[in-house]
């Protein structure tokens, strides 16, 4: 549905990994909606090559690698990004997340902190990082639109999101703080949308993602989010048509959030 919602807007796309990543599925519908962009992600991730096919789709656009714990590569990134739009920056997405943790199969109450230093940085403090590094450069036009993707474990407990719960709600926290100071600096807004489960290479990391998505889809009047509908969402926040929203954490989520049972569960529990 091509109809030019974000026609003269430039933007960056942080993590796109494979054809299943929600920023990959953004950077194609920003595209789409008549955006120029640039596509980053860390650079063990560009060694896949992946990421070439979609810059091809997005009509040849670069990819610029740039850890996101690394401020000299945040700093590489905005400023050449600049110099290939010829100007100031309008909308990115932050679509980043790594818990150590789990991957190393610890629990919560086995937590190896050296790890969930490591997991905060990547996938909370980077936007932080991120934010600080475009205030410095004043590298965001007026009313630019930053958006970072959590989960609902940052209001309530999903034993098995273990750490990543805490680093959401940092990451959702750094979003209303930076958004007050940006929204003062320059209007820009910043806000953070909360998603359904999403089959996806960091959803699937997650124990007993098959029992949770089944859940969740079970727990929303209108199902669960695709990462699909998550890309025009993200869309409409780096439109013009949603200025006046900022410091936000957006449920994106088929009405999960705000449902406390449906017939569907209460017919599994009768059984
Ligand atoms: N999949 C879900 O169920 C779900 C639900 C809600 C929110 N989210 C969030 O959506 C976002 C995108 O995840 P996804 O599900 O598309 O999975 P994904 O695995 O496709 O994307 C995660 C990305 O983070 C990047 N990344 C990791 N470490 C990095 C670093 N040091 N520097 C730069 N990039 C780095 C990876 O390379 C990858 O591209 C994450 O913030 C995730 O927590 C996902």
């Amino acid at each position: 549905m091509p109809n030019n919602l974000l026609k003269g807007k430039k933007g960056i796309i942080f993590g796109a990994l494979n054809d299943q990543s929600i920023a990959w599925k953004t950077a194609l519908a920003c595209y789409e909606q008549g955006a120029e962009i640039v596509l980053t992600n860390a650079p063990i991730a560009l060694r896949m090559g992946e990421i070439n096919k979609l810059a091809e789709q997005c009509g040849n656009t670069p990819v610029i690698g740039a850890d996101v714990t690394n401020m000299d590569d945040l700093k590489n990134l905005l400023t050449k990004s600049m110099e290939h739009f010829g100007g100031g920056i309008d909308f990115m997405l932050h679509s980043i997340g790594m818990s150590m943790n789990i991957r190393k199969g610890n629990g919560y109450t086995g937590l190896n902190h050296e790890l969930e230093h490591k997991t905060l940085d990547i996938s909370a403090m980077s936007l932080h990082r991120l934010l600080q590094t475009a205030y410095q450069l004043d590298a965001l036009n007026e009313w630019a639109s930053v958006v970072g993707l959590t989960y609902i474990a940052a209001q309530r407990v999903f034993p098995d999101y273990s750490e990543m719960a805490d680093a959401k709600s940092l990451l959702e926290s750094i979003a209303r703080s930076f958004g007050y100071h940006y929204g003062i600096k320059k209007k820009v807004r910043i806000n953070t949308i909360s998603q359904s489960p999403t089959r996806t290479t960091a959803g699937s990391g997650v124990k007993g993602f098959d029992g949770f998505i089944n859940y969740a889809e079970k727990m929303s009047p209108l199902g669960n989010a695709s990462a699909e509908d998550c890309a025009n969402y993200c869309v409409t926040l780096f439109s013009d048509f949603t200025r006046m929203v900022t410091m936000q954490n957006l449920f994106h989520d088929g009405g999960f959030s705000f449902t406390g049972v449906t017939q569907a569960v209460i017919e599994q529990m009768e059984k």
